[in-house]
């Protein structure tokens, strides 16, 4: 049966889950605090790039609409998912003002009735608690809490919020929970009903194991380089053991974006905060920065001192499929090169402009070919499809240089070095 949705704060898991909600035929308002991304929704314009999105926005405009105005939404809506930011601290602690905010404004609104609030911002365990005393506290006791974290991944997130693995739901009182369940039960996945706090952990844990497995491969990797074994099919015959599975054993050069980072440490801090030092975590987390930075040392060896030397950065984002530039390795990478006195160039097909505003120091180009010529080096930071299927022997004749790191393992190392590239994968021996 159709719902009445509402969703706070059209960012990318709001908006994401919004226009999914509506593409099942529930009627959805959106509110944003944003003026111009609330135009941009009215408009039929999503205000990130997510594939698919715009189309699914459009077939769905009768039922999808935003709002500045929270009155108007709580109006329009039974049960509302809050999607606000919940940035790390300068303790490393998650912030709930956005979440605090929400609630002053329920109250000063004087909301009741039936409403059943839904977690899906990815907040620290026991935060569920902690508001569902601040509803009491304000007299809001009539409102239900929820706990239903997202897995989305950036780029196929509306298959993975349609076709889930599976939907957890935390819930204080089983008939806000049954609400929440019902609104999923159409996509067939298992439902896992728990606590609220259980829920929280659960997607913290999740998070916190992929970035793991990464981790883990990336130290395989960097072991495969000094024993001259290909870490793709040690990750290959690892994968084929069921209880292992093949997913998230790609070696590269290091994890980023917008929920692994942020949650890895979040969960680490919430630990230490209970008195319990989660030293795996603490070594995942410094994996991945020095697989980062692994890059330098590998253009060292083929070009010694890198002062002055032309290197040109294939790709920015964080992966492909989104402009994405949060925690992105390249930022790292970028500026430990421009600290060795490297010249930097970088492309990337979609997040150069969100590059612009986090990278300093960087020539773009918006064209490939432009970025490689007269290059010494080129390194394949993100793997594009679009980077990976260029012409790969006119990019070394177009290059100064002839190293080619590639730190997504994208490329058949036997071509490039055919190429004529002195080529450099993570973890893989390229043939002499
Ligand atoms: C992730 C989770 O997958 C998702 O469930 C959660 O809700 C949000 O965080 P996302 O950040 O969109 O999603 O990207 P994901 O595809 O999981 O990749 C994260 C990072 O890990 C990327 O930088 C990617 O390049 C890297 N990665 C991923 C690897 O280096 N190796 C792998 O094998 C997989």
């Amino acid at each position: 049966m159709p719902q009445r949705i509402g969703v706070i704060g059209a960012g990318y898991v709001g908006l994401v889950t919004g226009a999914c909600l509506a593409s099942m035929g529930h009627q959805v308002t959106l509110r944003d605090i944003d003026e111009a991304k609330v135009r941009m929704i009215g408009d039929g314009e999503p205000p990130i790039h997510e594939d698919g999105l715009k189309q699914l926005m459009h077939e769905c405009r009768d039922r999808l609409r935003a709002t500045l105005d929270l009155a108007e939404m709580l109006e329009a809506s039974e049960i509302v998912f809050i999607a606000v930011d919940t940035p790390p601290t300068h303790s490393g602690d998650a912030d709930l003002s956005r979440v605090m905010t929400v609630l002053d404004e329920l109250e000063q609104i004087g909301a009741t009735g039936e409403h059943v609030l839904v977690m899906k911002s990815t907040v620290p365990v026991g935060t569920g608690e902690r508001v569902r005393a601040e509803l009491d506290k304000r007299g809001l006791e009539s409102i239900g809490y929820c706990s239903n974290p997202e897995f989305l991944k950036e780029g196929v997130a509306i298959a993975d919020f349609l076709s889930p693995d599976r939907v957890v739901i935390g819930d204080f009182r089983a008939a806000d929970g049954d609400k929440v369940a019902a609104l999923y039960e159409p996509l067939g996945a298992p439902i896992l009903r728990t606590s609220v706090p259980t829920a929280e952990m659960i997607k913290y844990a999740s998070n916190a194991f992929l970035a793991t497995k990464i981790s883990f491969i990336n130290e395989i990797a960097n072991v495969c380089e000094e024993v001259g074994a290909d870490v793709i099919e040690v990750a290959e015959g690892m994968g084929l053991d069921a209880r292992i599975g093949p997913k998230f054993l790609s070696a590269g050069v290091g994890f980023g974006g917008s929920c692994f980072p942020k949650d890895v440490s979040a969960l680490k801090q919430l630990a230490g905060n209970s008195g319990y030092h989660f030293q795996l975590l603490t070594s995942v987390i410094e994996v991945n920065e020095l697989q980062k930075r692994r890059v330098v040392g590998k253009l060292k060896r083929h070009l010694g001192d890198l002062e002055g030397k032309e290197i040109a950065l294939l790709g920015l984002a964080f992966k492909p499929g989104t402009d994405d530039m949060r925690e992105a390795s390249s930022v790292v990478l970028a500026a430990r090169l421009l600290a060795e006195a490297a010249s930097v160039r970088a492309y990337d097909p979609v997040a150069l402009e969100a590059a612009r505003h986090t990278v300093r120091g960087v020539e773009f180009f918006d064209d490939p070919w432009a970025c490689v010529t007269g290059a010494d080096a080129v390194v394949l930071v993100t793997e594009w499809p679009e980077i990976i299927g260029l012409d790969w022997p006119k990019v070394a004749q177009v290059m100064r240089g002839d190293v080619l790191v590639d730190g997504r393992n994208a490329l058949d190392p036997a071509d490039a070095v055919a190429a004529g590239f002195a080529y450099e994968g993570i973890g893989r021996v390229a043939p002499s």
